[in-house]
């Protein structure tokens, strides 16, 4: 056997057998290293004599191809075991029950939001989602509310451009309207959101949340509205009796409108909801006014119905017994250790909102 037919023969076998990307290595330099096997032997070509030189040279190249082929197949092989080997040590099992899962805490105003919607769920009502970046006509104009309303300025807008087209919600009424230009009549739905205005104190942030309610529907009247908040307030705070005083107030996109305020006291520095003398305005609601059905097509003859708007972190502070609104945007994690909820502790009405 030629020398070039000897190295093909027990390279080849000994590149199979390798088993890890050292041994491979070594043997690529074996071969094709500066002193290499093959490297020599193409060194040496200029030896040959001229008439064996041509089969000699085309003999070496293609033992050269064949080792190179082999090297390659071999390398990408141990790659893949070496993948595979990998994955297999790091296989999660996602079929095994959460153990710590305790890490996090819900915040309370996101708690909060899920109770409502869970509450209002209940009787028929569904969710709704509007952007926090809203144009002028939604938040205003079609809310009845034309250039110039005083109520413009008391609503301490943010606005984004020098037009004053584009503005941060400042509340989520503008919701509504987007519901039901969407959709047609029945509407029974709430919107909870953030909303923004201009405003920080305790009991007020420039970034704040709202939850609104539409329902629109044939012979839709304020007793209904009524019904309606007496049940959620009952329910939002877990007691049997509350105490509930709606006050005339004025919105322009409902007709008659109202604020209301529920009756609570302090016994040993705890709020009781439902019992004593004191008021606190909650929310703002009234009969949805005949000219915002009319702004977005809705036939007045047939249909009517009440919104109300709900101060969400109000709630908040009241149910959990937090005092300063500013602390529920500080990301301070200890406050949310403290007043923040478990995650997988969903609240439902059945089993109970807070448990
Ligand atoms: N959008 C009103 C506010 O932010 C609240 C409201 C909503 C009043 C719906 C009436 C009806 O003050």
């Amino acid at each position: 056997m030629s020398e070039i037919e000897t190295l093909r023969a027990d390279f080849l076998s000994k590149i199979k057998d390798i088993n890890n990307k050292q041994d491979l290595d070594n043997i690529k330099t074996e071969l094709f290293g500066k002193n290499g096997k093959i490297t020599s032997l193409f060194k040496n070509i200029g030896k040959i004599e001229a008439d064996k030189k041509k089969d000699f040279a085309s003999n070496l190249n293609s033992l050269k191809n064949d080792l190179l082929s082999e090297i390659n197949k071999i390398s990408s092989e141990l790659e893949i075991k070496e993948i595979n080997s990998k994955l297999k040590n790091e296989k999660i099992d996602i079929t095994l029950p959460v153990r710590n899962y305790v890490e996090g805490k819900i915040h309370p105003v996101s708690q909060v939001i899920d109770e409502i919607s869970s509450i209002f769920s209940e009787i028929g009502f569904s969710v709704e989602e509007g952007p926090d970046v809203e144009n002028e006509y939604n938040n205003f104009t079609a809310l009845n509310t034309p250039d110039n309303h005083p109520a413009r300025d008391m609503h301490d807008t943010f606005y984004l451009n020098n037009e004053k087209e584009l503005l941060l919600r400042t509340h989520t009424s503008p919701v509504q309207i987007r519901t039901m230009i969407k959709d047609k009549p029945p509407f029974k739905i709430i919107a909870p959101g953030r909303t923004y205005r201009s405003d920080s104190d305790q009991t007020h942030a420039p970034m704040f949340h709202q939850v609104e309610g539409l329902h629109i529907d044939k012979n839709i009247n304020m007793a209904h509205l009524k019904g309606c908040l007496n049940y959620f307030i009952k329910e939002f705070f877990e007691v049997k009796k509350i105490k509930m005083r709606f006050r005339p107030s004025h919105f322009p996109f409902t007709e008659p409108s109202a604020e209301v305020d529920i009756g609570y006291e302090i016994k040993d520095g705890k709020i009781i909801i439902g019992e004593g003398d004191k008021w606190l305005e909650i929310l703002g609601c009234g009969m949805v006014h005949p000219n915002v059905l009319k702004n977005v097509k809705i036939d007045t003859k047939k249909f009517q119905g009440y919104a109300f708007g709900i101060g969400i972190d109000r709630l908040a502070m009241l149910k959990y017994g937090i005092n300063d609104l500013r602390a529920f945007f500080e990301c301070d994690y200890r406050w949310l250790n403290h007043f923040g909820f478990d995650p997988l502790d969903v609240p439902t009405n059945y089993r109970g909102l807070s448990r």
